[in-house]
C-alpha cells in the first residue's frame, strides 16, 4: 500500500514514497542478523562463530550469494549484508533466508542518499566521477573587502567565542560518514593517518561501487565534494593570507574519522552505512555525523539502523543525523512529515538548516555604462579587458544554447563571452543544466528576476563543478535590472561590455539570513508527534573545503548536510569541555541555549518547533551556562486516557550562589496536515501554559523540579492531525533558556477515529438496489442475499487496529457514533442462526473486515459481498440467513487495549433486515 507520505525526491518532482519500491531498496540485497547467543549445550569454552554457521547452513539451502559485509560487534550488532543470485522474488529469498536457524532477523538494503537541494546526483555537478589526481594548488587567496565577512556562519552560534577562548574540540573524535574526503587539501592537514587532522577512517566501497574494504577514505573524483565540504565545516583550517579562503571549521581541534558509504556515482546501501557505524564504534568516536538519508518509512518492526543507532546512543556516542531536504520554499504546502529517516530514529539527532546571515563571496563587474553590479561566485571572473554579454532568451533552451554556443565558436568568441539567462521559477540553474549541454561556455550569469518568495532575493550559487568548468555568477534580481536595461539600450550583444577587474569580495546580509532555510524538512515523528528536527544550525550558503584541482579547493553548498556538522561541531566543543555528560545532557544543554528563529514569511511570529526544533545552536551559551534544564524538548500528549499536556522538567543551578528562575510560555505556530484548501502552513493559533508557580528559587548546586500543564488551543480539528509548539522559558538575572516543545493540538486518545460526517453521512453502509440504484442507511435497510453491499469507513487517526462486524440488530452494545435514530422503536426479526462469534463480550456473528497492523489514516472500502455475510473466527465466511443486523465499526485508539470497548470508537449502523425473495 502506497504510504501516505510525499517526499520531494532530487530534483523536486513530487513523487510518492513507496515502501519497498525498486527505487528505494537494492534488489535482492540483504542484512541479515544472526543470533548472539551461544548454539552450544556443552560446556565448550571456543565461542561458536555465528558467520561460519550461516555460510554452512546457507550453502547447504543452495543459496548462491556474495558477501558485502560481515558485521562482528558483539553487544552491538552480529550479522552480514549479502547480494542473492536467485530467480525468485525479494519476498521469498527473505522469507527463506529467515528460516535459517541462527539468523534473527532479515531486512532490505535501502539506498541512501545526499539530502542536499543543489547537491543532488543529477543536479550536483557535470560529472560527479570527474577525478582529479594531481593535487593541484589551491586558488590564490582573493583580498577581502571592508564588510566582508566568512565567519558570519561561525558567529551565528557564538562559536568565534569559544575559539577566542582556545575551545576548539581538542580530544574529541568525530565520525563522519559520507563520501570520502579529499584529505590532501591543506585546511584539512593534507594528510591521514594517527596525527592528523584526519586521524582515521576506512572506505566500504570503491569508486566503482564494487565493495571494496579500504581504510583509506581518499576519494579524488568529485563526488567526494559532499564529504570534503561536510569535513570542513566540522574541522578545516584557516590558511591565512595566501591562498583559498581564511574559514575555520567549528571544532578545528577535533580529529576526523572520514567513513566512505558512496561510491563515485553517488550510490550507496544502508548496510554500507550500519558497517560504518560500526567501525566508528569500534574506533571509539564520540560523535557520529551523518548528513545523508534512505528512502524509507519510519520501520515498525525491527530495523539495522533502529537498533545499531539506540545501541550507540547507550554506548555515549551522539549519531547526528541531517533532517533532510524535502521541504518547499511554499508559505502554502502542508510540509509537516517530510522529516527523512535515519534522522526521524528515536537515537539519532535531527538537525535543521537555517540560512547563513550573510553571503560570504560577492564580487563586483562594471559595464559599458559605468554602472558597478555586484555578482556572487565562488571566484572571482577575471577579464579587465572586457567581455562581451550575450543573453539567451529563454535559459532552459536546448536549440538556443546549442546555437549560441555554435555562434560565438565560429566568431572565436566563445571565451571572451560571458552567456547569460534569466532565471525564474521555471528555469532555475538546476533545470537549465538539466535542459541543456552546458559544458562549452566558460562565462555564464544568472540574471535573478524574482522576489516574490523571500528565498529568492537572495543570492545563490551551484556548486564547483555543476556547469563542468564553467565560471559562473549570480546578479541579484535589483542589479539584473539595471545590468539588462544597460545591455538593451547598448543595443545587446556586440556593443554591450562587462570589465571583471574586482577581485576583492564582500559578504552582504541575506534578506532571510538568519531564518530556516527552504528545503529544511518538517517533524515531527509522524507516529507520536515527537518534536524532529531537535535543533537546528546554520547550513544554508556555506563556504567549505572542496577537493583540489582546477576547481579551486573550496566551495559554497546549502543543506541539511551542512548544518548537520555543524551541530556535530558544536557537540564536539561541549563534549570537550564536559567530557562526563551524556549524549541525553549533552543534547540538552544545546537545546535550552538554543535561540528561537522568527517564521521567513511573518516576522511577528516564531517559525514552528517542527520546523525549527528548539532553534538556532548556540555552543557558547551551552558551554557558558550556569543552569541546565533537562529534559532538553517536551511531548505534549496525553499522559493518561484522561489527562493530557501535564509535564515536568529540572533546573539545576550551578552556580556557586543561589539563583531565581522565572516562568513563561512563548507560543510557536500551529499546523496541520491534510489540508483542502490553500491556507498558510504555520498559523498563529496558541496553546497556553498552567505554571504552579511563576518563580522558583534554586540553591547554589541544587535541583528543582518544576511541573506545569499545557493546554493547546481552542477549536481544532483533529481530524487534519494539527500540531503545536512553543518554548518554555526559564529566566534569571543573566540567562534565559528556553525547553521547546511540540505535540498533537488535541487528546490522541479521546479525539474521534471514525470520521464521522453528518452530511455524508459517514460511515455508511450502501447496498446496490435492483433497479441499479445505491441505497444508503437509512433506519432500515431491507436487502435480499442478491444485493451486493459496498461500504466504506475513514478514519482520520492513526490506529494499530480496527474491526467490523456483524452483529445481531437488538445487540445491547453501546457504541460512541450511531449510524441511525435511536429514538424509533423496531419489532425485530431475530435470525435463527446463533452468533459464532464475540466483540467486546457482546455476541457477533463474525467480521466483514478486520485489520491489524500500523494503520495509517485514510479511507477503506470494505470487502464487497451480497446479502448478509460475516466471517466466522475459523475463517469460514457464510451468511447468519433471514433476520435483522447491524453493523458495528471498532477502532483501537492510540495507546487502547484492544479488549476494552472503551478504548475504541465505534460506530454501530442501521439495520440491514435480510429476506427472502424480491424486496
Ligand atoms: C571487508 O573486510 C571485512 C573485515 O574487515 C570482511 O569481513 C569483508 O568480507 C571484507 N569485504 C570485502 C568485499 O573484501
Ligand atoms: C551464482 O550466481 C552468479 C551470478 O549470477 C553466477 O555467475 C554463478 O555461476 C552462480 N554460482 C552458482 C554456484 O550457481
Ligand atoms: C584568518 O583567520 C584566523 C582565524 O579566524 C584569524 O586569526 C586570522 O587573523 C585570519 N587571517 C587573515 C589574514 O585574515
Ligand atoms: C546518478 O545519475 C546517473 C546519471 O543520471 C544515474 O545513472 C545514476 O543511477 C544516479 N545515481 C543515483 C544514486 O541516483
Ligand atoms: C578557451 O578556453 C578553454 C578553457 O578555458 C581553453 O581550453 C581554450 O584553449 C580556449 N580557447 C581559446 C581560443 O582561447
Ligand atoms: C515515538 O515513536 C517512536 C517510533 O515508534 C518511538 O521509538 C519513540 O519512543 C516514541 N516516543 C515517545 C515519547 O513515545
Ligand atoms: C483479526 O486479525 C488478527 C491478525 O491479523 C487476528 O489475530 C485476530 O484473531 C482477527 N480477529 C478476528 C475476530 O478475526
Amino acid at each position: 500500500m502506497p504510504t501516505f507520505k510525499i517526499i520531494f525526491a532530487l530534483g523536486f518532482s513530487l513523487v510518492a514514497r513507496v515502501k519497498g519500491s525498486d527505487q528505494s531498496i537494492l534488489e535482492n540485497t540483504f542484512i541479515v542478523k544472526l543470533s548472539q547467543h551461544s548454539e552450544l549445550s556443552h560446556l565448550d569454552d571456543r565461542s561458536p562463530d555465528h558467520h561460519e554457521l550461516f555460510h554452512k547452513r546457507a550453502t547447504d539451502a543452495s543459496l548462491n550469494y556474495t558477501i558485502r559485509h560481515t558485521y562482528d560487534a558483539p553487544g552491538t550488532y552480529v550479522g552480514l549484508s549479502i547480494q542473492v543470485y536467485s530467480g525468485h522474488s525479494q519476498d521469498s529469498i527473505q522469507a527463506q533466508l529467515s528460516t535459517i536457524s541462527g539468523v534473527e532477523d532479515v531486512t532490505p538494503v535501502f539506498r541512501i542518499t545526499l539530502p542536499d537541494p543543489t547537491l543532488a546526483n543529477s543536479t550536483i555537478m557535470a560529472d560527479p566521477s570527474l577525478v582529479f589526481n594531481d593535487a593541484t594548488d589551491i586558488h590564490a587567496a582573493p583580498v577581502p573587502k571592508a564588510d566582508a565577512n566568512l565567519g558570519s556562519a561561525l558567529q551565528m552560534g557564538g562559536v568565534d567565542k569559544l575559539h577566542a577562548l582556545g575551545i576548539k574540540g581538542k580530544g574529541i573524535k568525530v565520525g563522519i560518514i559520507d563520501t570520502g574526503v579529499d584529505y590532501r587539501h591543506p585546511a584539512l592537514g593534507a594528510g591521514f593517518g594517527p596525527g592528523h587532522k584526519i586521524a582515521g577512517g576506512y572506505s566500504f566501497l570503491g569508486d566503482d561501487g564494487t565493495h571494496a574494504n579500504s581504510s583509506d577514505p581518499l576519494v579524488t573524483c568529485l563526488s567526494a565534494g559532499h564529504g570534503t565540504h561536510v569535513a570542513g565545516i566540522i574541522g578545516m583550517d584557516p590558511l591565512g593570507e595566501t591562498q583559498g579562503y581564511n574559514v575555520t571549521g567549528v571544532a578545528p581541534e577535533a580529529e576526523l574519522y572520514m567513513y566512505r558509504v558512496f561510491d563515485c556515482s553517488q550510490s550507496g546501501g544502508s548496510d554500507d552505512i550500519l558497517a560504518a557505524m560500526l567501525r566508528a564504534e569500534a574506533d571509539g568516536v564520540d560523535v557520529v555525523s551523518m548528513s545523508l538519508g534512505i528512502g524509507q518509512e519510519l520501520p515498525s518492526g525491527n530495523d539495522p539502523l533502529t537498533e545499531v543507532t539506540a545501541k550507540l546512543h547507550e554506548a555515549g556516542i551522539a549519531v547526528i543525523v541531517a533532517a533532510g531536504n524535502s521541504a518547499t520554499w511554499s508559505k502554502f504546502a502542508t510540509q509537516m512529515y517530510s522529516e527523512g529517516m535515519p534522522s526521524e530514529l528515536p537515537g539519532a539527532i535531527a538537525v535543521g538548516a537555517i540560512a547563513n546571515k550573510n553571503f560570504p563571496l560577492v564580487w563586483t563587474v562594471v559595464d559599458s555604462k559605468g554602472s558597478v553590479i555586484p555578482y556572487a561566485s565562488l571566484w572571482p571572473i577575471e577579464y579587465p579587458e572586457g567581455a562581451d554579454l550575450y543573453m539567451i532568451d529563454d535559459g532552459c533552451n536546448r536549440e538556443q544554447w546549442d546555437n549560441a554556443v555554435a555562434m560565438l565558436t565560429d566568431e572565436g568568441k566563445l571565451n571572451s563571452t560571458v552567456i547569460g539567462f534569466r532565471v525564474t521559477d521555471l528555469c532555475r540553474p538546476a533545470d537549465a543544466r538539466s535542459c541543456c549541454t552546458i559544458t562549452a561556455p566558460v562565462y555564464m550569469m544568472g540574471m535573478y528576476s524574482e522576489t516574490s518568495v523571500p528565498y529568492y532575493v537572495d543570492y545563490d550559487v551551484p556548486s564547483s563543478g555543476y556547469f563542468g568548468t564553467a565560471h559562473f555568477a549570480a546578479v541579484s534580481a535589483n542589479d539584473s535590472l539595471i545590468l539588462l536595461a544597460g545591455y538593451e539600450a547598448a543595443g545587446g550583444y556586440g556593443s554591450y561590455k562587462l570589465f571583471f577587474n574586482d577581485s576583492s569580495y564582500s559578504s552582504p546580509p541575506q534578506f532571510v539570513g538568519g531564518q530556516m532555510d527552504w528545503y529544511s524538512s518538517f517533524g515531527p515523528v509522524w507516529l507520536n508527534y515527537t518534536m524532529k528536527p531537535q535543533l537546528s544550525a546554520p547550513g544554508g550558503h556555506t563556504l567549505s573545503t572542496w577537493p583540489l584541482g582546477p576547481l579551486g579547493g573550496y566551495t559554497i553548498l546549502s543543506g541539511t548536510s551542512m548544518a548537520t556538522p555543524y551541530v556535530s561541531g558544536s557537540y564536539a566543543l561541549v563534549k570537550s569541555q564536559f567530557p562526563d555528560l551524556s549524549v541525553d545532557d549533552i543534547l540538552a544543554l544545546l537545546q535550552t541555549n538554543s535561540k528561537p528563529v522568527k517564521w521567513v514569511w511573518d516576522e511577528s511570529m516564531l517559525s514552528a518547533t517542527v520546523q525549527q526544533g528548539a532553534g538556532l545552536v548556540n555552543p557558547y551559551d551551552a558551554i557558558m551556562s550556569k543552569t541546565r534544564v533537562s529534559p532538553g524538548q517536551l511531548l505534549v500528549t496525553d499522559n493518561t486516557h484522561d489527562t493530557y499536556g501535564e509535564e515536568t522538567f529540572v533546573i539545576e543551578n550551578k552556580a556557586n550562589s543561589p539563583k531565581t528562575y522565572s516562568l513563561s510560555h512563548e507560543a510557536a505556530p500551529f499546523m496541520f496536515y491534510q489540508p483542502a484548501f490553500r491556507e498558510p502552513n504555520q498559523l498563529p493559533k496558541y496553546g497556553s501554559v498552567l505554571f504552579e508557580t511563576s518563580s522558583v528559587q534554586v540553591a547554589a548546586g541544587a535541583s528543582v523540579h518544576v511541573t506545569f500543564t499545557i493546554v493547546p488551543p481552542d477549536d481544532v480539528d483533529a481530524s487534519r492531525n494539527p500540531v503545536f509548539g512553543g518554548y518554555i522559558k526559564v529566566k534569571s538575572d543573566d540567562e534565559i533558556l528556553s525547553v521547546p516543545y511540540a505535540g498533537a493540538a488535541y487528546s490522541v486518545f479521546n479525539t474521534d477515529y471514525i470520521h464521522y460526517d453528518r452530511n455524508s453521512p459517514l460511515p455508511r453502509v450502501s447496498y446496490t438496489l435492483p433497479n441499479g440504484e445505491t441505497t444508503i442507511d437509512t433506519n432500515i435497510l431491507v436487502v435480499n442475499s442478491s444485493m451486493a453491499y459496498k461500504s466504506s469507513i475513514s478514519r482520520d487517526q492513526y490506529t494499530r487496529s480496527y474491526r467490523v462486524d456483524v452483529l445481531p440488530a437488538d445487540t445491547a452494545i453501546k457504541p460512541n457514533k450511531y449510524g441511525f435514530d435511536k429514538t424509533v422503536q423496531h419489532d425485530y426479526v431475530i435470525s435463527k442462526t446463533g452468533p459464532k462469534s464475540s466483540i467486546f463480550g457482546f455476541p457477533s456473528y463474525g467480521t466483514i473486515a478486520n485489520a491489524t497492523g500500523l494503520i495509517q489514516p485514510g479511507t477503506t472500502i470494505w470487502p464487497s459481498g451480497t446479502g448478509v455475510t460475516a466471517t466466522a473466527p475459523d475463517g469460514t465466511v457464510y451468511s447468519p440467513g433471514v433476520g435483522d443486523y447491524r453493523w458495528f465499526v471498532s477502532v483501537l485508539r492510540w495507546g487502547g487495549d484492544e479488549n476494552v470497548l472503551e478504548d475504541h470508537d465505534t460506530w454501530l449502523g442501521p439495520i440491514v433486515r435480510l429476506v427472502d425473495g424480491a424486496v
